[in-house]
C-alpha cells in the first residue's frame, strides 16, 4: 500500500472515532476549526498554530478545505 493510500485509510478510521484530520500530529478538525476562528486565516498560520500537515503532508489539501469552509461562516 503506497504512503497516500495508508494515509487516506487511517485518516478515514480516525476521523471517524475522533474526528483527527492530520494522523501524522494527530490534529482534529475542531483544534483547526478554532485557530481559524482566532485569526490564522492562512495555511501556513494554521500550520504553525496547530502543527496540521507538518508531518507527511499528505493532509494539506484537507487543512486547506477546512480553513476555506471555516472562513465561509
Ligand atoms: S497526516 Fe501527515 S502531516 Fe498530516
Amino acid at each position: 500500500m503506497d504512503k497516500r493510500a495508508l494515509y487516506l485509510k487511517n485518516r478515514k478510521k480516525q476521523a471517524d472515532i475522533d474526528g483527527v484530520i492530520c494522523v501524522c500530529k494527530q490534529v482534529t478538525e475542531r483544534k483547526i476549526r478554532k485557530a481559524v476562528r482566532e485569526g490564522k486565516k492562512k495555511f501556513i498560520s494554521v500550520k504553525q498554530a496547530t502543527e496540521a500537515a507538518s508531518g507527511c503532508g499528505l493532509c494539506q489539501p484537507f487543512v486547506e478545505d477546512i480553513i476555506e469552509d471555516e472562513l465561509k461562516k
